[in-house]
């Protein structure tokens, strides 16, 4: 039978994303092993240990990748591996990272390299981390030294994963480790010398690799009122929303910071930015005054929510996502699409229609030019541990047993032959054919219910 294809361009990057912590295992010169030891704070006091022991062995993991047909990868590097001690590096960790990058590159996958996510090496938070001022230069330093040893192996860079999200899981919600000062002041500072670490490592890549693109992981949640919201939701909808989502990338577009986390500009850092990197999940709904949480966890009551209340499947958000940032007239790749699935009932739908937003985004000639779905293999999920699967291959961590889901499969045939089709909607996920493809036959069919 005849089939509809969403049909996308021959040089776009098919890929996957994950986070040094997150998968190496016995990360133990970093915060958040420290913070994972203390009852309370993971949930169900859930250990990372391993992980998806990815310092062992990264390449059985990029086997799978390959085989299903991905050709880019982002992963990140962990800073305190790196330099477990101040001003000490370590050869071992840095030819370890070679050695990943190097089998990433021998399976035809692309490597885009995230510099900072999430996780800080225990000297730095001795020494105030962010907030510190010794952190521009250390972060200088240690750009520096990963540039030069694995510089020539990385096709793309990101210096700092979630800026926002790090200041908000951090200084607001106090579910990522606590600094020695956890005070607000201290929080807006931190969010001042990121973006000096941003510019710092921005012209250190730059300096030694002209052409290597070098971009943010920026999160975009999309910010509404709650429903039936009055006219003061809606105006705060709208003050969240350019605190989370444009700060940022307005700070690095014009080196200028803005209310409500200061005044004035940082030096060197506008314009640096080559690409802008959309790391998206859901949408969120706020309400005035706020509550204890500035985030309302409330949907509608159509809402499709994913495992463990993570948030509303919204893919029409990635679109909007797209259309916002089209301001910076930079190239665009999504860094982070996925949801928390263990049963992978959603998960087929919830790519196929996030691709279909990507898809209709680029027949508009809007510059999207990747997706890097979260995430390869289920992984730890910072503060909810492994409560939470986002894998398209599913992990026991206590056996390292790996199981394909059947979104894995799915997104192999899409990888494999750049289209979305109504072939692949009707076996992995039927629900799917009004919506994406309202015109044919069987669709028609199935939503008159004959
Ligand atoms: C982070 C990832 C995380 C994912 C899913 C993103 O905000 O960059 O580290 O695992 O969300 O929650």
């Amino acid at each position: 039978m005849a089939q509809a294809e969403m049909t996308f361009p021959a040089d776009f990057l098919w890929g996957t994303a994950t986070a040094s912590y997150q998968v190496e295992g016995n990360n133990k010169n970093s915060d958040w092993w420290v913070w994972e030891q203390d009852p309370g704070n993971i949930a169900n006091n859930h250990k990372s240990e391993l992980a998806c022991n990815w310092w062992q062995n990264a390449e059985a993991d990029l086997d799978l990748a390959a085989e299903m047909g991905t050709n880019a990868h982002r992963m990140s590097l962990e800073w305190s591996r790196i330099e477990p001690e101040p001003s000490v590096f370590s050869n071992d960790a840095l030819d370890r990272y070679r050695q990943i990058l190097q089998a990433m590159i021998d399976r035809n996958i692309e490597p885009m390299v995230t510099l900072h996510h999430f996780s800080n090496p225990l000297w730095l938070v001795e020494k105030g981390d962010f907030d510190s001022d010794i952190v521009v230069e250390y972060f200088q330093r240690y750009t520096d030294r990963v540039v030069s040893t694995l510089g020539n192996l990385v096709a793309k860079w990101i210096t700092i994963n979630e800026p926002m999200v790090y200041f908000y899981s951090r200084y607001m919600e106090k579910v990522f480790p606590q600094p020695n000062n956890s005070g607000m002041r201290a929080g807006i500072h931190s969010l001042r010398q990121m973006l000096r670490c941003h510019a710092a490592a921005y012209h250190t890549i730059k300096d030694k690799y002209p052409d290597a693109p070098v971009g943010v992981a920026k999160n975009f949640p999309i910010i509404e009122p709650r429903l039936d919201g009055n006219r003061l939701d809606h105006w705060w909808a709208s003050r969240i929303s350019r605190m989370f989502n444009d700060f940022w990338l307005d700070a690095l577009q014009d080196g200028r910071i803005r209310w409500p986390f200061g005044r004035g500009k940082i030096k060197n850092l506008a314009g640096s930015f080559d690409f802008v990197g959309i790391n998206y999940y859901t949408r969120f709904y706020v309400k005035f005054p706020p509550g204890k949480d500035v985030i309302d966890k409330q949907w509608g009551p159509d809402a499709l929510v994913s495992d463990g209340n993570y948030g509303e499947v919204y893919p029409y958000g990635l679109y909007r996502a797209i259309k916002h940032v089209l301001r910076y007239k930079k190239p665009i790749f999504i860094t982070e699409n996925g949801l928390p699935d263990a049963r992978d009932k959603q998960r087929p739908a919830f790519i196929m229609d996030h691709l279909r937003q990507i898809w209709q985004a680029i027949s508009f000639c809007y510059p999207v030019m990747g997706y890097y779905h979260w995430s390869l293999v289920d992984n730890f999920e910072w503060d909810r541990g492994w409560t939470q699967r986002f894998g398209l291959i599913a992990l026991d961590p206590d056996t390292q047993e790996r199981t394909w889901r059947t979104s894995g499969r799915l997104y192999s045939e899409i990888c494999s032959s750049y289209k979305v089709s109504s072939d692949m909607a009707q076996r992995y996920a039927p629900q799917m054919m009004p919506v994406m493809f309202p015109g044919d036959p069987v669709s028609v069919a199935e939503s008159q219910d004959l």
